[in-house]
């Protein structure tokens, strides 16, 4: 009861902190907001063309979701943990410091399932990497890791998360609506370049 309320709200607030605006303010890379898709994220941040900024806030919006599930783990147990990392993947979605206009959550998301279990969350990692190889689209591989999800739980055997999985899943769909738009009329720009 009010533990889990207080993990839930404490993984909420973590999964807030926007950094890819944090770190793209600090450098004085612009107004990520007015750069490309205008999302918060790493792929957005690529489109500055720095790098370690982008590297920065994919580590750390990843960090957000795994650091929450471990804590909550740590010290409540194994339902805790996956109810901290989707209230961190809420956070990044839903920020209370942004009103609440977020990111698309794909980072959060791989940083929580590697928290719940490596293997899984290993296994989205390569599928993203590998359709990233293949159509050099980020919201794609997005898409493609994300649906991986229940796959890979299924035949990994961890069906304790394959409920957790589908409701993620779904979000990161829904979160991606204007990129399935543009991916349907092969407008969906590529990884690195500027416009989006
Ligand atoms: O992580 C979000 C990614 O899947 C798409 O980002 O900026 O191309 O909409 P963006």
């Amino acid at each position: 009861g009010a533990t889990l309320t207080i993990v839930a709200a404490l993984a909420y607030l973590l999964g807030s902190i926007p950094f890819g605006i944090v770190i793209t303010r600090a450098l004085g890379l612009g107004d990520l907001r007015k750069i490309g898709s205008g999302n918060i994220g790493a792929t957005n941040v690529l489109r500055t063309g720095n790098k370690p900024a982008a590297a920065a806030t994919l580590i750390l919006d990843a960090a957000k979701g795994g650091i929450a599930a471990l804590i909550a783990r740590w010290l409540v147990a194994e339902d805790a943990a996956q109810l901290a990392g989707l209230a961190a993947f809420l956070g990044h979605i839903f920020p209370i410091w942004l009103n609440f206009k977020g990111g698309k959550g794909v980072a959060t998301f791989l940083g929580t399932l590697i928290a719940l279990s490596w293997p899984i969350g290993l296994a989205c990692c390569a599928t993203w990497l590998l359709t990233a190889f293949l159509s050099r689209i980020s919201s794609l591989s997005a898409l493609v890791a994300a649906s991986s999800s229940t796959f890979w739980m299924f035949f990994l055997g961890q069906h304790q998360l394959l409920i957790l999985g589908m409701i993620l899943t779904v979000i990161v769909f829904v979160r991606h609506g204007d990129n399935i738009r543009r991916l349907k009329a092969g407008t969906e720009p590529k990884i690195g370049r500027k416009k989006g």
